[in-house]
């Protein structure tokens, strides 16, 4: 009598609660020892300021606020003048010409993943991707009951390719590559894309269907130094591109993200149809007016880079001095490095967290044995977590 949820929905809601447990002992710590005491390092909620351009756009916005269908309902793509634009920016960007019709403006990278697989999707299907990952694609799969598999990266965090053909099978319906990777901040290279594509090709051939290629991009432009983050559009019919503007111009609540399908994708017209289906049967009728409206000069906008990447360096530092090791980020905001001792969830609540220093452990994202560390905080707070992390080595290196 007393049961209200769906059945779907047993045992999974304390899942994803590892982020939000390290809140709340940062909360506490804060409560002890005073809001200085507290260095943390677990959540990904980009800090840097949105680029001047945004609240010149909001401006603008108001000034014509007053106007019948301001905000009013628009095509379930999104604006037909923003789809204009973003076509050419992204032919651009991922170096194929892009057509405003097989760009679908969506509600957030998570928005536009979960019109992805609701769209291409049946029940019992698989999903194959890196592993670490990103927590929230496993709830994704949920809403679709299918299950995402996750192949270990290498200890250089490079794609594992030999264990990436064994695990292809029947059942895979889709590759989900994400770069600049979260949790590690890896971006994956051309070589390693261009032979991901050649075993999809030959498993494709094999098992007598497409399996989608789907490279989740919110951090594109997240990048430190000359690397290249290689576009898949270009490589293979079968793939298609998300991304958002929650980490380029700092909009994270403002859920806008977009799909891009392959131009070369056979009956691509069958696929914007499903994703605009999916869409529609999930509720979200469309992206936020508001959003995309900011969008007309934003589009080539990012935040400043300098900051996260002055961070990156900040956090480089206290970490190599205190001994830990790690990959250095090329993009993102994260690090993903070696816990000192087997236990990841005992090192990052027990001993990092005694220090004030807050993390997520690498359980969290699949991945036992490292933690991850978000830089979206100030250099000033990364400094002041030098000692702890030195601290929490020392104790580790005596509890081997
Ligand atoms: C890998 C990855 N994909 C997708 C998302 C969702 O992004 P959005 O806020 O644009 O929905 C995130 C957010 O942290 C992410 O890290």
């Amino acid at each position: 009598m007393n049961k209200l949820l769906a059945d779907r929905f047993e045992g999974q809601l304390g899942k994803g609660s590892m982020i939000r447990k390290m809140f709340e002992i940062g909360l506490a710590l804060k409560e002890k020892n005073g809001e200085d005491s507290v260095c943390d390092f677990s959540i990904g909620n980009p800090d840097v300021p949105p680029p001047a351009e945004v609240k010149k756009a909001m401006h603008d916005l108001a000034d014509k606020a007053d106007q019948p269908f301001a905000f009013g309902y628009m095509a379930a793509a999104g604006y037909p003048w923003l789809l204009k634009q973003m076509a050419e920016f992204y032919s651009k960007e991922q170096g194929i010409k892009v057509e405003p019709g097989e760009i679908f403006i969506a509600t957030g990278a998570a928005g536009s993943l979960s019109s992805v697989f609701r769209a291409t999707l049946n029940p019992g299907d698989e999903v194959l991707g890196l592993k670490p990952y990103f927590g929230e694609y496993d709830a994704f799969m949920r809403n679709t009951e299918t299950a995402y598999v996750g192949i270990p990266l290498k200890a250089d965090f490079t794609l594992d390719m030999p264990a990436i053909e064994k695990a292809i099978n029947k059942k895979t319906r889709i590759f989900l590559i994400n770069s600049p990777h979260n949790p590690t901040g890896k971006i994956f290279n051309r070589g390693e894309l261009e032979e991901l594509v050649k075993v999809l090709r030959k498993k494709s051939d094999e098992f007598g269907r497409p399996i989608l290629l789907l490279a989740d991009e919110p951090y594109r432009a997240l990048v430190y130094g000359d690397e290249e983050v290689p576009s898949v559009l270009p490589m293979y019919e079968w793939s298609v591109v998300v991304g958002s503007f929650a980490k380029n111009i700092s909009l994270p609540g403002e859920r806008v993200g977009y799909v891009i399908c392959c131009p070369n994708m056979p009956d691509k017209a069958g696929f914007m149809q499903g994703i605009a289906q999916a869409t529609r049967i999930m509720g979200y009728v469309n992206a936020p007016a508001v959003g995309q409206q900011l969008l007309k000069t934003l589009l080539d906008k990012k935040v400043d880079l300098n900051i996260y990447a002055r961070r990156r360096e900040a956090m480089a530092k206290a970490l190599k001095d205190a001994g830990y090791e790690f990959v250095m980020p090329g993009g993102a905001f994260y690090f993903f490095p070696k816990a000192p001792i087997a236990d990841d969830i005992k090192f990052v609540e027990e001993v990092l967290a005694k220090y004030g220093v807050l993390g997520v452990a690498g359980t969290a994202f699949g991945m036992p044995g490292y933690f991850r560390l978000s830089f979206c905080v100030s250099e000033e707070v990364i400094k002041r977590s030098a000692p702890g992390f030195k601290k929490a080595m020392e104790d580790a290196k005596k509890m081997k």
